[in-house]
């Protein structure tokens, strides 16, 4: 077997449908030589039915990163696996709609709340569950939007990705004495569930397609997948607390 992640050991959130970015990494990571374990949210038998279209066979252990009783009976469960693990990768996201479309000024704490809960605290919360398996040269990845700026519909997702970007920094502060990066990819916007269930993301599609630089595919989740690779690879041993834009260019745009 050769490739990037030869001999890697890698744990993938976020898988639920073939779109998902999640499910192009963890093709791309078995293309490339690692062992992936999948965990699935929700409806689990549509994330079985979809695993089977994944080079090689992968076991899928459910997990709502808002339990913690499932948080914590997560190492165990990978260790019946895996001996370990060498990467993380979370792929998740959710905000009610009264969070999103424009609804920035009128959604309620609770329905915030849920979107950071679920897309912000849960980054460091799989990182904690995570953590017994994990050893020096080990490394979360997780996907933002970029959250340097106030987009026209992404609204309390985009508090809960600046959120995410900052629990980033902190996670690679606190556990970088430990040897474990992280780090995350910014992704241009791609169609899949979670980018269908934001009212006005055409507005994004055509941003995209129109400027940015290098041009942008919707529907290849691949570019983004190859840099959660690299950064789970040997290739970015003294990177961490660093988002990486895989978004054709357009983040470095002026107006
Ligand atoms: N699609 C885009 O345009 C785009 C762009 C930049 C970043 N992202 C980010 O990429 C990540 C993956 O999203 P995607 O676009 O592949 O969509 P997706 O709908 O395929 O994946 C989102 C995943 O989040 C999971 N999830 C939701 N609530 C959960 C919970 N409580 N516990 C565990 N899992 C839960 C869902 O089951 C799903 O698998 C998200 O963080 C998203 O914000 C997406």
């Amino acid at each position: 077997m050769s490739g990037l992640l030869v001999g890697k050991r890698l744990l993938v959130t976020g898988v639920i449908t073939d779109a998902s970015i999640a499910f192009s990494v963890a093709k791309l990571a078995q293309d490339n030589g690692a062992q992936v374990v999948l965990t699935g949210y929700g409806r689990l038998s549509l994330v079985e039915r979809i695993a089977r279209r994944l080079p090689q066979p992968a076991p899928i252990i459910e997990l709502d990163v808002t339990s913690p009783e499932q948080l914590a009976g997560l190492a165990d469960q990978v260790r019946e696996h895996v001996d370990g693990l060498d990467g993380v990768v979370h792929s998740i996201g959710f905000a009610p709609q009264s969070c999103l479309g424009g609804g920035f000024l009128d959604a309620s704490w609770e329905d915030v709340a849920t979107a950071l809960h679920v897309s912000t605290y849960s980054y460091k919360s799989l990182a904690m569950a995570a953590l017994p398996l994990m050893s020096p040269g080990g490394s979360v990845v997780g996907l933002t939007f970029d959250a340097t700026k106030a987009w026209p519909v992404y609204d309390w997702m985009g508090v809960a990705k600046a959120g995410l970007e900052s629990a980033s920094r902190y996670l690679a502060l606190h556990l970088g004495k430990k040897g474990i990066r992280s780090n995350l990819v910014a992704a241009g916007p791609l169609r899949t569930m979670a980018a269908k269930s934001i009212p006005g993301f055409e507005q994004f599609e055509q941003a995209w397609t129109e400027r940015a630089p290098l041009g942008w595919s919707l529907t290849d989740q691949e570019p983004a997948a190859r840099a959660c690779l690299a950064l789970m690879s040997d290739w970015f041993p003294a990177t961490t607390g660093e988002i990486v834009h895989v978004d054709g260019g357009y983040h470095a745009l002026g107006a």
